[in-house]
């Protein structure tokens, strides 16, 4: 008997594409896992740049695993506690676990606030964080504002089986991106036109794909916002310690305690080791809700995402080492500050420029509007095309961010070493005078001849072409 394939005996979930793979920033990855660069066996291969992960203390890590063999269970010197960890189910998470968690949370924002471990509900990191809120504060067809360019994951942690859906809140480079009560309000009257309930904001501080960090004034009044519409706030802040130089890290937490009425109800934030540790494979992820309701339904679902009892076994151990988190902590923006300067530097000596603002996060947001044949998203796509295919690097296009000015890449800078990041850079330098060279000659030639050729035309036709396709599938790893 022959089987055939039917979807229809699939569900809707199973078969839409609501998990949002379907995007250039997702192809990206196929590209690079088809090519991956390496500097002995694939010299010539795709350099990752489209990946927000944060490599460059894992010595310290490291040091600190030999250091403690017990933490790890699976030692010799582990192995007594193994039986008691093992065993462990409860879904409310080891205590050590979430008090160790609560004070790094706190050391993260610079002991100025405190969290209460009752309040730490697990997940599989800030994805199923995500997800668990939305399924708490709205039902299908709700919908959440979220401010842009924004992090492409969000269509599908939010939307993709909740049903949820994210409506844009247009942010401009002409002020840095930065969240005004007019973008606010323009969104949710189109929300409003359109009939769709809004249940609550979204924002990502510091931003990714943006690097940079919300101000005091604009936490007010984003608080402000939320209570007068009488919405939930999400504060997605993975990327808390990441802040390399001033000015300082504001958490929403800060805001609510000390300077804004507020209804406590309505805020909610979203974090995890993901970034700020560099642990995105471990999956611990947070969700510190201030409303008793959220917290209490929330942890009943993280029973379909618990952090497995030996990696909270390991992160308790390794979170109460105070005098180690403390150097952990100072040494990441140490060494984030001096990555993001010698990139941008090596950027600014061919003319690149990357948003000013920025002193957060994993990467740069570069501009790259002068490069585009046509400043549309087609524009934006054709030199992504490029950059992918000849000057093999994985960037991703700001449209993919939901950005509405084409010519913006994000640049993840953290995810590699410094001999990686200096085969990126001066990629990127031969391409821009290449680039350079060929408007020279056009430009010779049309001056000589009266040649009808633009320099975008020749440059992507002949000198820098996108020689092939870029690989596309859905089942590429959906990344940060
Ligand atoms: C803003 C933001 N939120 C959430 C996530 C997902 O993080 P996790 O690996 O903890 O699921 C990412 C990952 O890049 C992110 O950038």
């Amino acid at each position: 008997m022959v089987f055939k394939l039917n979807n229809q005996l699939l569900s809707k979930i199973a078969t839409g594409n609501g998990h949002g793979e379907d995007s250039p920033y997702f192809d990206g990855w196929k590209a690079y896992d088809e090519d991956p660069y390496h500097p002995t066996k694939n010299p010539k291969g795709v350099i990752q740049m489209g990946l927000a992960e944060n490599q460059l203390c894992f010595d310290l890590i490291q040091e600190w695993l030999k250091n403690n063999p017990k933490a790890s269970i699976c030692t010799p010197e582990g192995a007594e506690e193994f039986r008691d960890i093992a065993i462990f189910q409860d879904y409310h998470g080891l205590p050590e676990f979430r008090n160790a968690v609560a004070k790094f949370m706190a050391k993260g924002r610079g002991n100025r606030v405190t969290f209460d471990p009752d309040r730490i509900v697990m997940s599989g990191g800030a994805t199923g964080a995500h997800e668990m809120v939305a399924f708490c504060l709205a039902d299908p067809g709700e919908a959440f504002l979220v401010p842009t360019p924004y992090y492409p994951g969000f269509d599908r942690d939010l939307r993709w089986r909740t049903g949820v859906q994210l409506i844009p809140v247009e942010c401009e480079s002409s002020n840095q991106f930065k969240v005004t009560r007019k973008a606010l309000e323009d969104a949710y009257d189109t929300a409003q036109l359109d009939n769709i309930r809004v249940k609550g904001l979204l924002i990502t501080n510091p931003s990714n794909p943006l690097g940079t960090i919300l101000d005091r004034e604009t936490l007010k009044s984003i608080v402000s916002f939320v209570n007068e519409k009488n919405i939930h706030l999400v504060c997605d802040e993975i990327y808390a310690a990441t802040v390399f130089s001033q000015p300082d890290f504001v958490s929403i937490s800060e805001i609510i305690e000390e300077e804004v009425e507020c209804n406590l109800d309505l805020i909610h934030i979203v974090y995890s080791l993901s970034k700020d540790m560099g642990f995105p494979g471990f999956r611990v992820g947070i969700i510190y809700s201030y409303n008793d309701a959220v917290v209490s339904c929330a942890r009943k679902m993280s029973s379909f995402g618990l952090v497995s009892s030996q990696t909270q076994h390991l992160i308790a151990s390794m979170l109460s080492d105070d005098e180690f988190v403390e150097k952990f902590i100072m040494q990441n923006k140490k060494r984030l500050a001096t990555r993001y300067s010698s990139f941008t530097n090596g950027l600014a000596q061919v003319g690149i420029k990357c948003l000013k603002t920025s002193n957060a996060g994993l990467f740069v947001w570069m501009d790259l509007r002068r490069l585009l044949k046509e400043q549309t998203v087609e524009g934006e796509i054709a030199l992504w095309r490029v950059i992918i295919n000849n000057v093999k690097l994985n960037v991703s296009p700001g449209s993919s961010f939901r950005c509405t000015e084409p010519g913006w890449f994000r640049v993840c800078f953290a995810n590699m070493d410094d001999q990686t990041m200096e085969v990126a850079l001066s990629r990127i330098k031969t391409f821009i005078l290449k680039s350079k060279e060929a408007k020279m000659s056009v430009k010779k030639l049309c001056w000589q001849g009266s040649l009808k050729l633009s320099f975008s035309s020749r440059i992507y036709d002949e000198i820098i072409s996108p020689h092939s396709p870029i690989p596309h599938s859905p089942l590429v790893r959906a990344r940060t």
